[in-house]
């Protein structure tokens, strides 16, 4: 089996398919960084559809069992079920998912469940206008996600909740965004974290997931809820289950990094490999694929990567960011998350 330096296989790829979003997250693509003037992939960068259905088949080759489309944005790239449906025919993959805002759900779910998307996780951070409109960065109304999410369902497709949790902008709501949405999705709680190189991350900021729990649970002390077992090795969420039988997760990469079961490997949406959410560069396998390279050689490029593989930012946060303060990092928008 193909294993990194650390011992880890490699299971799930993650996969780009555009820099361009349709909203401006503070802690992601904030406006004042990704504003009118800027420079976005032209569309002949990208990889095309072809290129990454040849890709994952190499991944799928080499153990990948789950892919999860990623952006930016994935529903703005045009004729997306077409990718799904060529993912879909590749024999190993056993699970399909998307990552998005939900905001183009309504129009396109029917499409994406017909071409054998799995399930979407769709992103969420109040229900309050007021915060929900100032988190986007756009002043978009929840209720539009909303309505990305009852699409889904309508669909058939699986649904999670991934909500992003900062200090002092959106803790108060999350007990209503919980009590609204369990009934109908898995929710999952994200601590802030220090992507890309824009978003104005420090330590104060983040919101432990045990003070989550805590504000989740109707005694405020969050002693109603009780781990339970992963779903799979190397989940990102730890999953939780309340009193009445409702479930959480709680993704801790600040306060209980999960890099020891990694087996996560992303492309970015011009075909660079990156081995971590953190990395500093990547791996371009666009060149080689556009120079003619055989299925043999792209095998042989990314085996060769992963053995390499050494990553374990999260667990190494506090020295890094103590000593090496300029670091650049892949920004969210290139990787997805
Ligand atoms: P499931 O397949 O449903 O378990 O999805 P997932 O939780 O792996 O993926 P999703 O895109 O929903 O990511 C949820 C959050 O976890 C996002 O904020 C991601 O950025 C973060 N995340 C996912 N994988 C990693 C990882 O390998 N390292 C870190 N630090 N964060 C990750
Ligand atoms: N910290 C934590 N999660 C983030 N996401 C985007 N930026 C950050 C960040 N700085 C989340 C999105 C989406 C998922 C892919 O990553 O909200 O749900
Ligand atoms: Fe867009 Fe998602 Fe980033 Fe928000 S978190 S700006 S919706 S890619
Ligand atoms: Fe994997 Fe890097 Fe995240 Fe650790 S920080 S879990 S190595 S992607």
């Amino acid at each position: 089996m193909l294993l990194d330096q650390l011992g880890r296989p490699l299971r799930d790829l993650r996969i780009s398919v555009t820099d361009r979003c349709n909203l401006r997250c503070t802690y992601c693509m904030p406006a004042e960084v990704f504003g009118p003037d800027y420079a976005f992939l032209p569309r002949t960068e990208l990889l095309s559809f072809e290129e990454i259905e040849r890709l994952a088949r190499t991944f799928v080759g080499l153990g990948v069992q789950k892919l999860r489309i990623t952006g930016g944005e994935p529903t703005l790239r045009r004729d997306l079920p077409e990718l799904i449906s060529r993912l879909r025919q590749i024999d190993g993959v056993q699970d399909i998912a998307l990552t998005t805002n939900g905001l183009l759900l309504p129009r396109l779910s029917a499409d994406l469940r017909a071409a054998g998307l799995d399930r979407v996780t769709v992103s969420i951070d109040s229900l309050d206008p007021e915060v929900f409109g100032r988190m986007n960065g756009l002043g978009t109304h929840p209720q539009k996600v909303l309505d990305g999410i009852e699409a889904a369902l309508t669909a058939g497709l699986g649904v999670k909740i991934n909500t992003v949790v900062q200090r002092g902008v959106n803790e108060d709501g999350l007990r209503n965004l919980w009590l609204a949405l369990r009934d109908k999705a898995v929710l999952r709680f994200i601590e802030f974290m220090d992507v890309g190189n824009h978003n104005g991350w420090n330590l104060d900021s983040v919101v432990p997931s045990r003070e989550v729990l805590a504000r989740l649970s109707a005694d405020g002390t969050g002693a109603e809820f009780q781990p339970v077992r992963p779903n799979y090795t190397g989940e990102v969420a730890a999953r939780h289950i309340s009193a009445d039988g409702h479930e959480v997760g709680l993704i801790s990469s600040v306060s209980a990094p999960f890099c020891g079961d990694c087996s996560r490997a992303r492309i970015s949406a011009v075909g660079v490999l990156y081995t971590c959410l953190f990395a500093g560069s990547g791996t371009d396998l666009r060149a080689p694929l556009r120079a003619g390279a055989d299925d043999a050689a792209m095998h042989d490029l990314i085996a060769g990567v992963w053995r390499a593989r050494r990553d374990r930012y999260s667990e190494e946060r506090g020295e890094i960011t103590r000593g090496q303060k300029e670091r650049q990092k892949v920004e969210m928008s290139h990787i997805g998350g």
